[in-house]
């Protein structure tokens, strides 16, 4: 059993739980993600790993009520457990797996969109740690919807929040943002972004044509989380790949997204179903 030490919520529908999980805190890297599993006959549920404390034995996951199964982890408290935390899954990210020296020379830009901020987050604090600063784009519906917020301006060299509605930061889509830091003479050698599939797809087109190579991670559906079941299959360029073993990161240039969300769009009647018999 895996113990939850910390359950708090961040925002409407966003919560954040600190579990004690300390095989995957001793092993885990940006990038990679866990699978939990609330009780036996529980649903799987493929979460990025926001944070890690590996003295402490502590994983962060940040996850958005989506379904039924969110819905029911929402309600658990500190004190509660998980049956099943498997990880770390999946490649850890690119970036922090290259040359320490390669990495400093180049220009990085992070964009996260609404719970995607969770995953950016261990990304531009390992950036921080090994001294590299890094510019990074939030954005979200709101402002009561941005997610870590301080802990966001503490690692990152340059933050540039976004709202949707225009009541806090930039007033617009981080794609807007993008275009802004563009015209300002910025030139990146590299973006990673993070978020929704179709806010992911419009940085993709933009970064394509301002030519910024851009890393995505991806979130399909998973079951089993180790390349068995084909669940997570997607196209890359010519290439099937499968999330959690190949990525969940893929050069977001080559990622068919249109194929992915409508494979995601496949599984919402069965999850209409799951919710009315939660609220039976
Ligand atoms: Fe089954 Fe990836 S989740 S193959």
């Amino acid at each position: 059993m895996y113990k939850i030490l910390k359950a708090e919520k961040l925002a409407d529908m966003i919560y954040l739980m600190d579990v004690e999980a300390p095989r995957v805190a001793r092993h885990c890297m940006p990038g990679q993600f866990v699978i939990v599993k609330m009780d036996e006959k529980g649903e799987r549920i493929p979460l990025t790993i926001c944070d890690y404390d590996r003295e402490a034995g502590t994983i962060t996951i940040v996850f958005q009520t989506v379904g039924a199964s969110t819905h029911k982890m929402a309600t658990l408290k500190a004190g509660d457990s998980f049956r099943d935390f498997t990880g770390p899954l999946g490649c850890p990210s690119e970036l922090v797996e290259e040359d320490l020296d390669t990495l400093k020379k180049k220009k990085i830009l992070f964009v996260g969109g609404g719970v995607g901020a969770a995953p950016v987050y261990p990304q531009v604090k390992w950036m921080h740690e090994h001294g590299i600063d890094v510019d990074v784009i939030i954005g979200s519906k709101t402002k009561d919807m941005l997610l870590l917020e301080e802990e966001m301006k503490a690692v990152a060299g340059n933050y540039y929040p976004c709202t949707d509605d225009g009541t806090y930061g930039h007033a617009g889509m981080v794609t807007s943002m993008i275009e802004e830091l563009h015209a300002q003479g910025n030139r990146y050698d590299v973006c990673v972004a993070i978020g929704p599939m179709i806010m992911m797809k419009f940085v993709c087109l933009l970064t394509k044509k301002l030519e910024i190579p851009t890393i995505v991670s991806m979130n399909p559906i998973m079951v089993d989380g180790t390349g068995m079941c084909g669940a997570c299959r997607l196209h890359v360029g010519d290439e099937i790949k499968f999330a959690c073993v190949d990525g969940p990161e893929f050069d977001g240039h080559l990622v068919n997204f249109d194929e992915a969300m409508k494979r995601q769009q496949m599984y919402k009647t069965q999850e209409g179903r799951a919710m009315l018999k939660l609220q039976e």
